[in-house]
């Protein structure tokens, strides 16, 4: 059961998302369909909560229709970005709203909910308290001013409600006043041996360390309980007798259940079980987040899904965040591109390739960069990868007629046995780099092994050999056989990340699409074999050039001056 994050459905998607959350996802997904695993990998919008009804109000839409406008728009982004989700759902739906209310009541009835009196800022004049964004002010630590009451997006810094200076409700300007409210808390606190004692076995879970050691270091401190209740908000309704009509759910609650309500509208579609994915303890639960949620992801959920009775998540990558030409995004600023724009400029396998590479699945910020991107593809992606495909097929074509050649039956030579021994290990390397969600050294080791395969071509001068009589003709032979093999395993390597650039390799290779496996079970074992008709070698890559960058950059800066 793979998850991603729930982008809001307040705003296009960005590179800084797809970096740290939707690539790693979905290659991820795809690895592990190759290697014949039964997976669903579902997401949706998060469409609830105080960011999409302000920023609605900013359109004079409603928060449904402001979703909705949105919604569509990341549909659209993750199809061209080729993300095969297996359903992209929302928040706002039936499936949600009911198993929204099953978490509150399994959490009520086995009393880790309870009711506390607090203060909340409420408009005398609007007549309505005012959550989370609804306030603006001073923030406490930098004295930036113009911020929302719950985070500064000057500092970073998360500010507790009652602490922003000089706060004026956003909708007309005037000072809010404090107002007693009854608030439904989640006995956290309750929580925190399950927690740590959760986080710290590692039998069947895999967790980055520095995230668990992160986590252990919250609970050490004293996790505080958590209010799940909001006033006059966009959301769902709270089903407890003692809630006021005006109550709802905080959005954080129900976000992570959509992941849940995503994968039963599935599930009641193509006929399927979805408690086999979510309540079955032989199930494995991947959740893929940005360092920002660490706290809701493993704190809140797992405490939420505990309480219900379900099967606590076994794996999560966490990414950093992305930085643009070493500068922070910002959307104020207007710092930013969006996927929408990189997506008009360029193939997705070469953001895919470019962006996964970003992506270690480490807390540690990376950066974005136009010339890096540029270099990137032209010297990984055509130089390297496409140069020996082009150059392998094209040999077979011109001097073999088009058929893989028979290699020598005992290889003689050094070279060749150093370069299938290394081609036979290959899918031990990759699959250990996949689990590990460590696109960086995929990536990496792509790039690597295609130079190690452009080496061994290079050292083994079939084009000479080829003339240099009867065994030299055998040597040739060889080359050819175990390069056109090692790089049909390295397109089933690279499909995870460049799921296009792989299909047309692997046509080429084989003349038509009618002979493509894509399974893991087909690397490393020579499986093209003598006889194959390869098809005619198509250049696989164009270069990105100067001018073409050139424009990205400009816009970029453009952009930025207001
Ligand atoms: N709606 C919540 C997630 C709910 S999950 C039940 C949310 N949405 S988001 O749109 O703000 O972020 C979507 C994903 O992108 C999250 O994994 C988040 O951590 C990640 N990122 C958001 N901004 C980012 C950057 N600037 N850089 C990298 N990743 C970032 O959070
Ligand atoms: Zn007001």
């Amino acid at each position: 059961m793979v998850t991603a994050a729930l982008p809001y459905a307040n705003n296009d998607l960005h590179l800084g998302h797809v970096t740290s959350t939707y690539i790693p996802a979905d290659a991820y997904s795809r690895f592990r369909r190759l290697k014949g695993d039964d997976i669903l990998f579902v997401c949706g919008s998060d469409i609830h909560g105080t960011p999409i009804e302000v920023s609605a109000l900013a359109k004079e839409r409603t928060p449904a229709e402001h979703a909705d406008y949105y919604r569509s728009r990341q549909v659209e982004d993750f199809k061209r970005l080729d993300v095969a989700f297996d359903n992209f759902y929302y928040t706002g739906g039936e499936e949600n709203r009911i198993l929204t209310e099953e978490f509150l009541n399994a959490a009520y009835e086995k009393n880790y909910i309870y009711l506390r009196e607090v203060e909340q800022w409420y408009c005398d004049k609007d007549k309505r308290f005012l959550p989370d964004r609804f306030v603006k002010g001073v923030c406490p630590f930098c004295g930036a001013l113009d911020q929302y009451s719950d985070v500064c997006e000057s500092c970073g810094r998360v500010i507790e409600a009652d602490r922003i200076i000089r706060p004026h409700c956003i909708l007309c300007g005037s000072a809010p006043i404090k107002k007693k409210a009854r608030h439904f808390f989640f006995k956290l606190s309750a929580l925190s041996k399950d927690l740590s004692d959760w986080l710290s076995k590692s039998d069947d879970r895999d967790f980055p360390k520095g995230v668990v050691h992160y986590v252990l270091n919250w609970i050490q401190g004293g996790l505080a309980d958590w209010d799940i209740t909001r006033e006059d908000y966009w959301g769902f309704k709270l089903p407890f007798k003692e809630a006021a009509p005006n109550q709802y759910a905080y959005v954080w609650w129900d976000a992570p259940i959509g992941y849940i309500a995503s994968t039963v509208n599935i599930c009641q579609k193509r006929g399927l079980d979805w408690e086999h994915y979510w309540k079955n303890y032989d199930s494995k639960i991947v959740h893929f987040i940005g360092k920002d949620i660490i706290y809701h992801h493993l704190l809140f959920w797992p405490a939420m899904l505990a309480v219900a009775g379900y099967p606590l998540p076994k794996k999560y990558s966490v990414n950093g965040y992305l930085t643009l030409e070493s500068k922070k995004m910002s959307k104020s600023r207007n710092w930013q591109i969006s996927l929408r724009y990189i997506l008009d400029r360029y193939p997705s396998d070469y953001i895919r390739f470019y962006l996964a590479s970003k992506a270690a699945n480490s807390i540690s910020d990376s950066d974005f960069s136009w010339k890096e991107f540029q270099g990137r593809i032209n010297t990984g992606l055509a130089d390297t990868v496409g140069n020996l495909a082009n150059r392998v097929l094209r040999f077979i074509c011109d001097t073999f007629k088009g058929e893989v050649p028979e290699p020598e039956v005992n290889l003689r030579i050094k070279e060749d046995k150093d370069f299938k021994e290394f081609v036979s290990k290959l899918p031990s390397d990759f699959e250990e780099l996949y689990n590990l969600v460590n696109l960086t050294r995929v990536v990496g080791k792509i790039v690597d092994s295609f130079g190690d395969g452009n080496k061994y071509f290079n050292v083994k001068e079939p084009w000479k050999r080829i003339k240099a009589g009867k065994e030299g003709e055998a040597s040739s032979r060889t080359t050819l056989y175990l390069t056109v093999n090692f790089i049909h395993d390295a397109a089933i390597y690279m499909y995870p990340i460049t799921p296009n650039l792989s299909t047309q390799l692997l046509n080429q290779i084989f003349g038509s699409d009618s002979k493509l496996h894509l399974s893991w079970d087909a690397t490393g074992k020579f499986q093209v074999k003598p006889g194959t008709r390869v098809g005619k070698p198509k250049p696989l890559v164009e270069k990105i050039s100067d001018d073409e960058i050139k424009k990205d950059i400009d816009a970029l800066e453009k952009e930025t001056v207001q």
